[in-house]
């Protein structure tokens, strides 16, 4: 046992019952309580760059933090399928907190891209559990090795920003188990985080953090987590149930709104003093943890950090299409296209914004790598924040390029289009960005498109361009990142860790994304991403795990061994080209005769390989028991039947260069399990996976206190509170004069739309009392009449 658990423990039994349950609650918005002994300490996002407030912001200046390097976004790391990269940059952020006082950061996230229109994929790694797991745990223990404490996020199925705070998320047993909480699970198993961060949403009826299930039986008696558990910044509904349930910390503080309720709680025996002091025993650990026995934090060599983003971001930059202009030769005139250019798309808007200690936009990095070699012109093709194009911004751009040898061309999504906050409402480019990619590569095939954007794009031009670099949200080096991919100073080292549809229709969770008010329905099950494309043949347009090289890579010798707890595959992976690049091998498991419903494959191992030309290495990887396993709904644990398994091995989901049959002997039962015959479950089939009738979606009235804002405009009384809740909050973020690249506006009138009622008590520090709420919730049913009717 950890000596900061007994000692805190210890403190804790030392303390008096009020400053055991001031523990409970944040110090303001980014600092956890002190007591005797026990010191405040700074949690803070998180996840890419530390975003730490500078005291002259105001509490929800998002854009006034100190400078930190801002590293590629998960989504770019995630394309890297490199965890030892991602450790390297852990340690970087770690290093970097250490410097700033920052205790623990809020970060990595790991939601599964259940659809790539979630606003806030760009904070996510992958649409697959396995992916999103392993790089999460080699981030955190970066992170961890610094005497830092991380904090996986968003639990669970947080897959959507649409009423984050009140959705109830319907989803089945298995699905939740083989899909949303195995990325957790291996994070927790791999890499101990310090912290975990629970969702707002509700989980199949109640709120995650309420959940005794998931924050105790699962996550810390099945996966072991023995670290704090806090709740994500206002995600506190009834704080003695959660405590109950194994919540420990509120965040941010709520200056004691809940203290009597939970002293109430004790009295009445709903709450253990037992479960009361383990939870604050948790707060005092992780401030031991935090502060005691550290080495001196070193000075931070920002410089070297940033070459560290740099290298990260050319690793996570997927090359989807190419033939053969790519590297690009620097010769003649290259026609550069594109506001992004100038003012780059780098990070993600929310509480992940970076303060970015410098930042390299693409135009001069270019200029500078390409030197005398070739003229470089440039044309601004659209407004930077809108992405709107006009027709003489459209000439310019046709002109510039048909003059030009080739032409290097910059789209993606403004920060206008995609945030945490709000999902997007399409996969498709803005109409401004699509018009500039057929203008341009009309007037000169000879183009690069190169994306910058945080989530999966159909992509219907696809076929126009001479090569497609994906390079995401790369981070303050993107641009140089960028320079270096095209020119073939980096190779583009990423794969794609989400799929690419021809149409949004092909996402099988589209039907049911983002869902109605109240719910939503994972009814595609286990059908996320490639395992819906695989099953279904529904090819995607860049599959998950694709990525082209500037090399090439050719896979033999393929062996798939018993061995004590389960199998050793080893393949040789020969670079066959005449360039140093690396591949990524990837195992999927698909069974044979599965008697549940399956999807066609998984993936269920990984590699990264760097070869010089010529070389070949022997990749040796492990496929364990869980590897061939289903959740056995009927026994409620993982059971893997007994059969024929085929064991893949590929450079994509698509693209299988090698397979093998194997025989699993397995004396568990697995009881057959129905799931979507077409994908999407019907009322009956869902009822019959969830194992009961789909629920009703809670009404919206009578109001209540999860009643959103939004919901309250129904009512003049609602109306009045709403405006004053805007106009306060418009007063403090000084939003009408906001820079033009920031999102913050749109983010924060939604989340003034989505804030429960009683989100204001958490938001306000408490000012805004509970029973005021209470008291709001009464007037509101009272002076409503009419529209009550109406419903
Ligand atoms: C986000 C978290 C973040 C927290 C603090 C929340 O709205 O969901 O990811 O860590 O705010 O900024």
């Amino acid at each position: 046992m950890r000596d900061t658990i007994t000692e805190a423990r210890r403190i804790v039994a030392g303390l008096d019952l009020d400053h055991i349950i001031g523990l409970l609650s944040g110090k303001g918005l980014w600092y956890s309580q002190d007591a005797p002994g026990v010191p405040s300490i700074m949690l803070t996002d998180g996840p890419h760059g530390i975003r730490k407030q500078l005291d002259t912001a105001d509490t929800l200046e998002l854009s006034k933090s100190v400078p930190a390097t801002c590293f590629p976004t998960a989504a770019a790391l995630g394309s890297t399928w490199d965890p030892q990269l991602l450790e390297e940059v852990g340690a970087a952020l770690g290093r970097e907190c250490r410097a700033e006082d920052v205790h623990v950061l809020l970060g990595p996230g790991l939601n599964i891209k259940r659809h790539g229109a979630g606003g806030r994929t760009f904070e996510y790694f992958s649409e697959d559990p396995y992916v999103s797991g392993h790089l999460a745990a080699a981030l955190v223990r970066g992170i961890q090795s610094q005497g830092v404490g991380a904090s996986v996020k968003h639990y669970l199925a947080n897959n959507q920003e649409h009423r984050r705070m009140t959705i109830d998320t319907i989803v089945d047993e298995r699905t939740l188990r083989e899909i949303y909480l195995t990325g957790f699970e291996i994070a927790v198993r791999e890499s101990s985080p310090w912290t975990v961060m629970s969702s707002y949403n509700l989980v199949n009826g109640e709120h995650v953090g309420e959940s005794r299930t998931l924050m105790t039986d699962i996550l810390r008696d099945e996966f072991g987590f023995d670290g704090l558990a806090m709740t994500d910044w206002g995600a506190t509904y009834d704080r003695p149930a959660a405590v109950h349930a194994g919540l420990d910390l509120e965040m941010p503080g709520s200056n004691g709104a809940w203290d009597e309720r939970v002293r109430a709680a004790l009295d009445a025996g709903t709450l253990s003093r037992a479960d009361l002091d383990e939870a604050a025993a948790r707060v005092v650990d992780l401030a031991l943890r935090t502060t005691t026995s550290l080495p001196d934090a070193a000075t931070v060599d920002h410089a070297a950090h940033h070459r560290l983003a740099r290298q990260a971001a050319a690793a996570g930059s997927v090359l989807l299409t190419n033939d053969g202009i790519l590297p690009l030769a620097a010769a003649g005139t290259i026609a550069v296209i594109g506001a992004f250019a100038e003012t780059p798309r780098y990070q993600g808007a929310g509480s992940s914004l970076v303060t970015p200690t410098q930042i390299d936009a693409f135009l001069p990095a270019f200029r500078e790598a390409v030197g005398d070699s070739a003229e470089v012109t440039y044309a601004p093709g659209y407004d930077a924040r809108t992405g709107a194009t006009t027709p003489a911004l459209l000439d310019e751009a046709r002109e510039a390029a048909s003059g030009a040898t080739s032409v290097v061309l910059l789209v993606g999504l403004p920060a206008a289009l995609e945030s945490e906050g709000f999902d997007r409402t399409t996969l498709r480019l803005g109409e401004g960005h699509e018009a500039l990619i057929a203008a341009v590569t009309e007037a000169n095939p000879r183009t690069v498109v190169v994306l910058l954007n945080g989530g999966a794009l159909v992509t219907p031009w696809a076929d126009k361009p001479a090569a497609i670099l994906e390079a995401y949200l790369g981070g303050q080096a993107g641009g140089s990142a960028i320079a270096d991919v095209l020119l073939g100073v980096s190779e583009p080292g990423g794969r794609l860790a989400e799929s690419f549809p021809n149409a949004q229709e092909d996402v099988a969770a589209d039907r049911n994304f983002p869902g109605g008010l109240t719910q939503v329905e994972y009814r595609e099950g286990l059908y996320v991403g490639y395992r819906f494309h695989d099953s279904a043949d529904v090819p995607a347009r860049f599959p998950f795990g694709h990525g082209l090289s500037y090399t090439s890579f050719g896979y033999s010798s393929l062996s798939v061994r018993k061995s004590r707890n389960g199998y050793t595959v080893t393949i040789t992976v020969t670079n066959t080209g005449d360039r140093a690049g690396s591949d990524v091998v990837q195992v999927y498991v698909r069974d044979l005769e599965s008697s549940v419903y399956r999807p066609y494959q998984e993936l269920r191992a990984f590699a990264k390989v760097h070869l010089a030309p010529g070389a070949s290495q022997q990749v040796t990887l492990r496929l364990d028991r869980r590897a061939f396993a289903v959740w056995d709904v009927a026994s409620h644990s993982w059971a893997v039947e007994a059969g024929e398994f085929e064991v893949l091995v590929g450079a994509s989901s698509r693209d299988i260069r090698a397979r093998k049959i194997i025989r699993v002997a397995s004396d568990d039962v697995v009881t057959p399990a129905p799931g979507p015959s077409a994908f999407v479950a019907t009322d009956e089939e869902f009822a019959a996976m969830l194992g009961h009738e789909v629920p009703t979606a809670r009404p919206q009235l009578p109001f209540t206190l999860d009643s959103t804002l939004g919901d309250l405009r129904v009512s003049f009384l609602g109306r009045r509170v709403v405006a004053m809740v805007n106009k306060r909050i418009e007063k403090q973020l000084g939003l009408a004069d906001a820079s033009p690249d920031d999102a913050q506006a749109g983010m924060f009138a939604t989340l003034v739309e989505e804030l429960p009622i009683r989100g204001l008590t958490m938001m306000s520090g408490g000012e805004f009392s509970l029973a005021t709420a209470q008291r709001l919730v009464t007037a509101l049913n009272l002076t409503t009449p009419k529209a009550w009717r109406r419903r």
